[in-house]
């Protein structure tokens, strides 16, 4: 089903963002307790889980495959775990909306099953690149068809018997990589991956919670199949990539001090407290602590006048879902922001850098696009209204802006929102920002 995009959001200058919030769990941690967790012996008990449609398809798609949970509370997931042999053939298809990280690592998972699986998603996922990861599985000896453009729907066919493989990612992805070991699990001898650039790193870190061992050096990191995953607990944090919004938002708006809690502090996830310092925000991290495996920290962002800066392309795979909210600080800061080397933003939920630029512009902004990137000469933004394409993070993003703008943003096609972030309206009004849903659907 594609998104009905009958909602929107209508954003009136306002701020100051103030008080202390958690923002939803980390999608990326949700995922992959969910799949690790199907694939342990024994009962592996989730806390601060995301319940956001993305985590649900997964969920929904493990069910399929005879895996039980139950919800004891919110957030609070019980995983019935299988064993890395216990799934069941799926009837269908296994319909994965709108997540490319259920579609990427579902793929390596179900590449060392021996039933046929089918993958689909919605009109957006159905566009996005999956080459990359029908490429290193088919060298590990996988069988798997694409569209003719590369494109779900993916068709596997079943099989006993995938053999390691030494991978060099072409991009740098945490899906891609993440993909290859799931299927390393199930291969003979070592599979090991190198990323050109280091991506987040939460399959390795759970994949050794749940006493799988692996090995990692520098960007190479290399697991045995044959192993087995042993149950565990997990405590997700709170995403960044869902905190960026407002820790943009409190940067750019006068008066604002919010404390965003628990926060996960992940050093492949934090380059947009780099970039956000470097354009001198004021985030100060207190009490950073661990929570299953992942640092954790509170962090508070206090506004103060923000400058544009060339954004370092070594930064980039480590910021690569914050760059919506960056695009909106650089608009509200003075003089110019340059990325480059960002040409993976182009295949995200949209085309990121074009919905930012057209957005931005049609808000009054200098955005020019490149091929990889974008150069944005910061300013002013006025109201308007603006498109979010479907995609959640464009969505929030363009919300945020409004807070900052001289007159109200109408922001359409939000109901993506879903995906990664619910009750996104209701918590940053909350925290100041003068924020309605119309129209009928999600959201
Ligand atoms: C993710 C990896 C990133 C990111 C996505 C989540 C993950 O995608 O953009 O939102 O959980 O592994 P890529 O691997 O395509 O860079």
């Amino acid at each position: 089903m594609d998104w009905p995009g009958s909602i929107a959001f209508q954003v009136a200058p306002s701020g100051p963002l103030h008080g202390r919030i958690r923002v939803p769990g980390d999608k990326s941690i949700s995922h992959r307790s969910l799949i690790l967790g199907a694939l342990a012996e024994g009962v592996t008990e989730v806390r601060g889980f995301l319940e956001g449609e993305d985590t649900l398809a997964t969920m929904a798609a493990l069910s399929a495959m005879g895996v039980k949970f139950e919800r004891q509370d919110a957030g609070q997931i019980v995983i019935h775990g299988v064993g890395l042999h216990g799934f069941s053939a799926p009837k269908g298809p296994l319909y994965l909306g709108n997540s490319g990280t259920s579609a990427r690592l579902f793929a390596g998972v179900l590449a060392g099953q021996p039933f046929d699986s089918e993958l689909t998603g919605d009109a957006s996922l159905s566009r996005r690149p999956m080459q990359r990861v029908l490429e290193p599985l088919s060298r590990m000896g996988a069988r798997l068809t694409l569209s003719e453009r590369g494109t779900l729907p993916l068709h596997i066919r079943g099989q006993k018997g995938l053999l390691g493989v030494d991978y060099q990612m072409p991009v740098a992805s945490a899906q891609v990589k993440s993909c290859v070991l799931l299927a390393g699990l199930y291969a003979k001898g070592w599979t090991c991956v190198t990323e050109p650039a280091v991506t987040r790193d939460h399959t390795e870190r759970l994949l050794l919670r749940f006493g799988y061992p692996l090995t990692r050096e520098e960007r190479r990191i290399c697991v045995e199949g044959g192993r087995r995953l042993a149950a565990t607990e997990i405590d997700v944090p709170a995403d960044i990539s869902s905190a960026a919004f407002f820790m943009v938002g409190a940067a750019v708006v006068e008066g604002s001090d919010i404390l965003l809690e628990e926060v996960g502090i992940n050093p492949t996830r934090t380059a947009v407290i780099e970039v956000l310092r470097e354009m001198d925000a004021d985030i100060t991290v207190h009490n950073q602590r661990t929570l299953s495996g992942e640092p954790v920290a509170d962090i508070q962002v206090r506004a103060r006048p923000l400058h544009g800066i060339p954004i370092a392309a070594s930064q980039v795979s480590r910021a690569i879902d914050e760059f919506p909210a960056i695009f909106i600080a650089a608009a509200c800061a003075r003089g110019q922001t340059v990325v480059r080397g960002a040409a993976e933003l182009r295949v995200k939920e949209s085309d990121r850098i074009e919905a930012m630029a057209t957005g931005l512009k049609a808000l009054g902004a200098d955005a020019e696009p490149t091929e990889d990137g974008i150069i944005i000469n910061g300013g002013h933004l006025h109201g308007g209204s603006v498109d979010s394409c479907g995609d959640h993070r464009i969505a929030m993003a363009f919300a945020i802006a409004g807070m900052a703008a001289s007159a109200p943003i109408r922001v359409q096609n939000c109901a993506s929102v879903e995906t990664s972030f619910p009750k996104f309206a209701e918590l940053a009004r909350r925290a100041g920002l003068d924020i309605v849903i119309t129209g009928t659907g999600r959201g």
